[in-house]
């Protein structure tokens, strides 16, 4: 593990995901904090994280945050349900720079909302995790809490399918199995499915559909504002990395984010 001195206003906040996904936060950040200088890295190579276990998640996670600590990373936002929903536990100490992740800091946030039903949908890892369920019950032990599976979405994404006819019709398909709950609200539980908003409000009212990453960035800046790590500088950067097909990241990213050039290749051995 690396100690370094990662707590300088002008030092970039990093975020991470399995692909493309994390940019539906990052995005979200940016547009309340400008003036930071941001990192990005997408682990393309093992996507999709919602299908790994533990132990994998734990190798992939570690070798991310050492880079980041490297970079010099003032915060890293784990952009991610998956890994928040299961190693977070495990890292929250291990290291010297601000770690957000997406689960436990909006479950207060979700637990508040007046309803008694709500959705997850997510990937395997998370919804078989409970962390969500878990994190929610802390706060109100009285919502009820339908997690809910969505197999092909990652896929759907980063593949840029949602055009297709046949992904409409599995998007459907599993909207009706959620709807059948009878939850008044739904949560966007895998940062990869807010690229399918326009898709799911077509078979159900758009506000019905919650993406905690507005919650999220909120909560980010709040926090750096409290701990006084928030940059005024005019001058910024940004920097993306990925552990495989470059090319595929920048073509299904469009949508949430134009990044100008192909992200750099960075595989962690
Ligand atoms: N986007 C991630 C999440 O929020 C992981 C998706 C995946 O690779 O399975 O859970």
């Amino acid at each position: 593990m690396t100690i370094l001195d990662n707590k300088n206003k002008t030092n970039p906040i990093a975020f991470f995901d399995s692909g493309v996904g994390g940019l539906t936060v990052m995005n979200k950040v940016k547009k309340i904090l400008p003036c930071e200088n941001y990192l990005y890295y997408g682990d393309t190579l093992h996507m999709p994280y919602g299908e790994k276990s533990k132990e994998q998640l734990l190798k992939y996670s570690e070798a991310i945050f050492e880079f980041f600590a490297q970079k010099g990373a003032k915060a890293v936002v784990m952009a991610c349900n998956t890994t928040s929903s299961v190693i977070y536990e495990d890292v929250k100490n291990k290291y010297n720079f601000k770690l957000y992740p997406i689960v436990q800091s909006v479950s207060e946030i979700l637990s508040k909302l007046p309803i008694e039903r709500i959705g997850i949908f997510a990937t395997r890892a998370t919804i078989e995790s409970g962390a969500y369920q878990r994190e929610i019950f802390k706060y109100n032990p009285s919502m009820k809490v339908f997690g809910q599976h969505c197999p092909d979405w990652v896929h759907i994404v980063e593949e840029n399918l949602l055009k297709d006819k046949k992904s409409i019709a599995t998007v459907k398909a599993d909207l009706d199995r959620m709807l059948k709950n009878n939850p008044e609200k739904i949560v966007l539980g895998c940062t990869h499915y807010p690229f399918l908003a326009d898709i799911l409000s077509e078979f159900a009212p758009r506000d019905m559909f919650i993406d905690p990453a507005v919650d999220f960035a909120e909560f980010i800046k709040k926090d750096l504002s409290n701990a006084n790590l928030l940059n005024d500088t005019e001058q910024t950067y940004e920097e993306f990395f990925v552990s495989s097909n470059p090319k595929q990241f920048k073509i299904a990213s469009e949508m949430f984010y134009k990044l100008e050039k192909e992200p750099n290749l960075l595989i962690f051995e």
